[in-house]
């Protein structure tokens, strides 16, 4: 092919619309706009049986442009990793980078080359069902987690496979949704969106994320598909982002619904205007950009600036070279086991040890274990929300995998469903709990109450099965709850009376065997928490990371402690960690040099373990009010019993500043304290003055 540069002048206008023109489903009047070579991507398309026919079709048109083919590959494409939120919890950034490329390869088998992923919107409000899809609360580790995620989608090293890009979304504030209610209406200060919203967008931008997808909501009254100062200003002009915009699903339409354009065409003009390249569904850009164009001239610049965004990327990716997809290639690619293994491992850093009195792991001799819980049996909820192309068939469930250990004496039974009672069932459950010596409950939420449009008004566990576990408990106090579920769930009563807790999210195929290791100490546990969990829905937000406020001390509620029940951070192990010693190399510096931080961790406990270590800032005094903690780095290490272990940390002053009036960072002089620790609320502190 020419350069994008010089095909763009031999295309017709509507050759031009076309490429900012995506569809989610082939219909038959789209088959005209394929062989005119007047579309651009399409999305919901698999396999290379569907994708090469179109791919050719389209290539006998008169200025021929390959497709780009979509797909939302969040947690893997048939081989089916954790929840993005799960994963997070490993801190393991190898780990995700591997797990979101070999997604990559097995989406790019099948002919994709576009993922809508990685979803890097902070959230601070489980209640938002979309929580599961992102890396929790924090900005900072956020923001490393994005960045690996685009490396791995974007690592495109298998020269036999097609390439594909990342688009990271939801830009920008989507999870700040009030209520936690998708698509709602959000509204900060542009410090806040910058200081917490921003920062993933940003890392993930700064990796190489060809594509973005802006966000369903507005922001500060304009919807974010039409937002000049957030696409144009700020993305374009501030972060110099240069690949391709992509308006979420019929967003750039449903700006009428927003009160905010009169009418399609209207809603086509603005989202042009405001810098949106791709139409995603809507049709409104394909009817209307023509005339809307003929009638405003200066607007084709915006056009052609877009077909060039999308032309330089379909470059990038190599379309013009090669547009078919072996069809064998997927034979080759789908669930190695190399990959299955990964699931694996990604399984067992993803749960959570929130609880535990001693009864963990369990001892290997001859027991009763009675296995109650709607969620033992299932091998669809693992595959959590976004399960893309995963197969319940290819899900271990927890009960199958905890059936293989010969010397427990497994009984098995329910006791009620998800969201309703099972009365008979429940008596049988019953009975199983008074004959057993312990009790595994395996209880939660299935996998379409979270993800897209899936929010709760109460995060506690669903009525029918906290019933049956207070009833449960009244018979057998030797209980292990384990917790399935794509958002933290509030476990206060279950903290008081549980033997203990493990927060086993949606894990994917992998998910019984890697809770099955956690349970029987094949895997220490090693995760922690990146949502702060609180005691009670009312609670929310509650987030480690807020402000100080003119009264700290006062109660915020009159019927609930203050406290979270479990800190951002947290996460126990099978032995234990102590940290001492932190100290910097100096105590003094001035802006622009570095310090170096160390910390000894020891393990005094009796296994090898892997432990996270977060170091966390806090600027007492500043222009402007700080937040109480905010992570700045962690190491994740492997330690042996009785070993002790210095860690190592390097900053600049750059890693202090704060955003001034203009928002621009700023190194200011004064204190700063830091803290390392095992979790965002059990650390141990040092100061050091910028002069
Ligand atoms: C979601 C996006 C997704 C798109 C395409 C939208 O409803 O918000 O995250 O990528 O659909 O499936």
């Amino acid at each position: 092919m020419q350069r994008p540069e010089q095909f763009i002048a031999s295309m017709s206008i509507k050759e031009k619309i076309g490429q900012l023109v995506q569809f989610g489903k082939l219909k038959e009047e789209q088959d005209t706009l394929v062989k005119n070579g007047e579309i651009g991507s399409f999305l919901n398309i698999h396999g290379a049986e569907k994708i090469n026919p179109l791919q050719q079709k389209i290539m006998q048109s008169k200025n021929p442009v390959p497709l780009i083919i979509g797909d939302d590959v969040i947690h893997g494409y048939k081989t089916i990793f954790p929840i993005p939120l799960a994963l997070s919890c490993s801190w393991n950034i190898r780990l995700i980078e591997k797990t979101c490329e070999i997604s990559s390869y097995e989406a790019a088998s099948e002919g994709i080359n576009m993922i809508f992923a990685p979803m890097v919107d902070i959230a601070r409000d489980p209640r938002w069902g979309r929580i599961a899809e992102g890396s929790g609360e924090d900005p900072f580790l956020g923001s490393e987690i994005a960045k690996a995620r685009v490396r791995g989608i974007q690592k495109n090293a298998n020269p036999n496979l097609p390439k594909v890009t990342a688009c990271v979304k939801h830009f920008i504030s989507y999870g700040a949704a009030e209520g936690g209610r998708d698509y709602n209406t959000t509204d900060m200060s542009e410090r806040t969106m910058r200081e917490v919203y921003l920062p993933p967008f940003r890392a993930a931008l700064e990796e190489g994320a060809g594509s973005l997808m802006v966000a369903f909501n507005d922001f500060n009254g304009t919807p974010v598909s039409i937002n000049s100062f957030l696409i144009t200003r700020l993305l374009r002009q501030e972060l110099n982002f240069e690949g391709v915009t992509v308006s979420d699903w019929e967003s750039i339409e449903e700006c009428i619904n927003h009160g905010v354009a009169v009418d399609r065409k209207d809603a086509a003009m603005k989202g042009l205007s405001a810098g949106v390249d791709i139409d995603m569904n809507s049709g409104v850009y394909l009817e209307n950009l023509e005339s809307i164009i003929t009638q405003n001239p200066d607007l084709e610049e915006k056009l052609d600036q877009a077909v060039l965004r999308i032309l330089r990327l379909k470059e990038k990716l190599g379309l013009f070279d090669s547009f078919i997809t072996d069809p064998s290639a997927h034979l080759k690619e789908i669930r190695k086991d190399e990959y299955v293994q990964t699931a694996r491992q990604a399984a067992v850093e993803s749960i959570v040890l929130l609880k535990n009195n001693g009864i963990l792991p369990l001892k290997r001799n001859k027991k009763k274990i009675a296995v109650i819980g709607p969620l033992a049996e299932d091998t669809c909820s693992p595959l959590g929300c976004w399960p893309c192309k995963g197969n319940p068939d290819n899900v271990v469930s927890f009960i199958k995998a905890f059936q293989k250990n010969p010397e427990y004496d497994i009984l098995l039974e329910k006791g009620c469903e998800i969201n309703s009672e099972d009365p008979a069932s429940s008596v049988r459950a019953e009975s199983i709990a008074s004959q057993s010596d312990l009790v595994i409950a395996v209880m939660g939420e299935s996998n379409n109450m979270s993800g897209e449009n899936n929010n709760r008004s109460s995060i506690e566990l669903p009525k029918p099965q906290r019933e049956l576990l207070k009833k449960i408990y009244t018979i057998n106090k030797n209980i292990i709850l384990v917790v399935m579920s794509g958002r933290p769930i509030a476990l206060e009563w279950e903290d008081e009376h549980m033997a203990a807790v493990l927060q086993a999210w949606h894990l994917g195929d992998e998910s019984g065997n890697a809770i099955n290791e956690i349970l029987t100490g094949l895997a220490v546990p090693n995760a922690k928490l990146t949502v702060t969990v609180p005691r009670s829905t009312g609670q929310i937000p509650m987030y480690y990371n807020h402000k100080n406020t003119g009264r700290p001390s006062f109660r915020h509620y009159i019927d609930v402690a203050d406290s979270e029940l479990y800190p951002f951070g947290f996460g126990m192990s099978y032995t234990s960690f102590e940290y001492s010693n932190l100290r910097t190399d100096k105590k003094v510096l001035q802006e622009g040099e570095s310090v170096t931080l160390k910390v000894d961790i020891k393990n005094t406990g009796k296994l090898q373990a892997y432990e996270i270590c977060q170091i966390y800032m806090h600027d007492p005094v500043s222009e402007f009010s700080r937040p109480v903690k905010q992570l700045v780095a962690f190491k994740k290490i492997s330690i042996l019993p009785g070993e002790t272990q210095t860690l190592s940390f390097t900053f600049s002053t750059d890693t202090f500043a704060v955003l001034n009036s203009q928002y621009l960072p700023t190194v200011e002089k004064g204190t700063i304290e830091l803290f390392a620790g095992t979790n965002s609320r059990d650390l141990i502190k040092t100061t050091i003055e910028i002069l």
